[in-house]
């Protein structure tokens, strides 16, 4: 019996179709999974269903009925509720406050029972027994909790709505073996009770584990549905891909550097809080690309290399010289340079005119010797030009240029004294298409220079065009290594998907 169908469902953000013409089938008592690659639109179907996205287009009907959905608490009214990827808890509240809040317990219509709320809360907390690790309890408050012990919280109030159709968004993303297996056993009760999942991980095991169908999203179009029975990893990557020719080997219009290139950088062992064992060569004049699905190590790793949180073993060689990676000032000393694509928090000096902006760094090389601005000047135009960034003029503050311009301030910032090595964690966040482009040249440029770059790009394309060689993260680990006609698209997907 389909419990939910959405008919040619339609979402855009400005130039982003998020979502096209979506058509899709719940039955009632199945667990459907939602697979695609990151930004494919799963959380937008998700949270239209749920009420927290209005859509553009198309129509949603349940048990056979068109229903319209407001809101949230529109969609909660139809039986509809939703575990948000990105969590929608308290954190200053209570666990058992958190599981209740959806719909509060009270007194007289205004002040909160505390101990129906406990009561209530208490039966979803038993479900996960054992499994919720320490310090865990009703009344310990969000904040003081760990990532999976905050996902399970999520979950139990999510369950606490006893909807007839549930979505997990990423349910499991921090959870361990043992909390995953019993989150599944609450599912299968689920599904015994005739309750609609539908389920999104980038976990191929958890999918095989879980579903009884798959419905596989690429660029916010579905692609198609099968049955879990009938279907493989491999099927489900080539229907995420595209055809195997569509993400055929693509060069990447570079060579890679080959033989006896000296190493710009050289890594052996790296350990550090989310990455383990990490060994690497980046070869001067390379483009060493970091792959894999979001979190998998990949700025964790540059972040260590950087100095800004450094590992705890491992040995690193910069240009065959071992190099300490206490702190950043000494690795920006020897000739490490790291860009963050997170510019709001780590890269702009807010409120600061953009000569100050381009400036630190060469402060800092330079031992804090103050300059001239007319000194200052004349170093800072030609590495902003040479990204042809645009702006007024030097004395204006950093705030008065585009994103992608701010964007280029910081990079330039790093281009006045030559680094030996250049980290770019996932650099082109929110900048638009050409100025990615200049970026992309200015990199290979550099490359071509005899820099050591190493490339995070979280956009699997930036990744496939630019990188002459590939190291797919997965779990902390580098998973493989994809060089020369290995770059396809198939191949990244395999390797990050791959149980880790
Ligand atoms: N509020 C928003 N404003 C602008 N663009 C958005 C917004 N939410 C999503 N998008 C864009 O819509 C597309 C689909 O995003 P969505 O979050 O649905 O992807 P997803 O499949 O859930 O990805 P992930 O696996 O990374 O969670 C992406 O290109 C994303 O950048
Ligand atoms: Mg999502």
């Amino acid at each position: 019996m389909i419990k939910l169908k959405l008919n040619g469902v339609s979402k855009a953000y400005g130039a982003t179709k998020a979502l096209s013409q979506a058509n899709l089938d719940i039955e009632a008592g199945e667990v459907h999974v939602l697979m695609g690659s990151n930004g494919s639109g799963k959380s937008t179907l998700s949270k239209i269903v749920a009420g927290s996205v209005k859509p553009d287009s198309g129509e949603i009907l349940l048990d056979g009925q068109p229903i319209t959905i407001t809101g949230p608490q529109s969609a909660r009214s139809h039986g509809i509720a939703i575990f948000y990827q990105e969590l929608s808890l308290a954190a200053h509240r209570t666990v058992a406050e958190n599981i209740s809040l959806a719909n509060l317990p009270s007194r007289a219509g205004i002040l909160v029972d505390q101990e129906t709320l406990e009561e209530r809360a208490q039966h979803y907390v038993t479900l996960f027994d054992g499994v919720t690790g320490d310090g865990f309890s009703l009344d310990a408050v969000i904040q003081d909790l760990r990532a999976d012990q905050r996902q399970l919280v999520e979950i139990m109030k999510t369950l606490s709505t006893e909807a007839s159709v549930i979505i997990f968004d990423e349910a499991t993303s921090a959870l361990d073996r043992a909390q995953v297996d019993r989150f599944f056993e609450i599912l299968r009760t689920l599904k015994q009770q005739g309750r609609s999942i539908i389920f999104i991980s980038h976990r191929m095991d958890e999918i095989f584990a879980i579903g009884d169908r798959v419905t596989i999203i690429r660029d916010g179009k579905i692609v198609g549905t099968k049955r879990i029975a009938d279907t493989n990893p491999a099927e489900i990557i080539t229907m995420m891909v595209g055809s195997h020719d569509e993400a055929g080997a693509k060069p990447a219009g570079h060579s890679a550097p080959t033989g006896a290139v000296a190493s710009a950088l050289s890594v052996q062992n790296l350990t550090g809080r989310g990455f383990k064992d990490i060994s690497f060569t980046v070869r001067k004049g390379e483009i060493l690309g970091f792959g894999g699905l979001h979190g998998q190590g990949q700025s964790a790793v540059l972040r260590a290399l950087f100095g800004a949180i450094p590992p705890t073993s491992g040995k690193i060689d910069l240009d065959g010289k071992p190099l300490d990676p206490a702190n950043p000032r000494q690795t920006i000393r020897h000739g490490v340079a790291y860009v963050s694509g997170d510019r709001a928090r780590e890269g702009v000096i807010t409120g600061r005119p953009i000569l100050e902006n381009v400036m630190p760094i060469h402060y800092l090389r330079d031992r804090m010797k103050l300059a001239h601005p007319v000194v200052s000047a004349g170093k800072a135009l030609p590495a902003l030009q040479a990204l042809r960034t645009k702006f007024a003029g030097l004395g204006f503050p950093i705030s008065s240029l585009s994103g992608g311009n701010q964007q280029k301030v910081v990079i330039a910032r790093w281009l006045i004294d030559r680094p030996a090595v250049l980290l770019l964690d996932d650099p082109t966040k929110g900048i638009d298409l050409s100025a990615k482009t200049d970026l992309f040249a200015l990199i290979r440029k550099l490359a071509e220079e005899g820099m050591g770059i190493v490339l995070y790009a979280s956009e699997d394309a930036e990744l496939l065009d630019n990188a002459d060689r590939i190291l797919v993260f997965n779990g902390g680990s580098i998973r493989r290594e994809l060089t020369g006609a290995e770059r396809t698209r198939y191949n990244l997907y395999q390797a990050a998907y791959e149980a880790a």
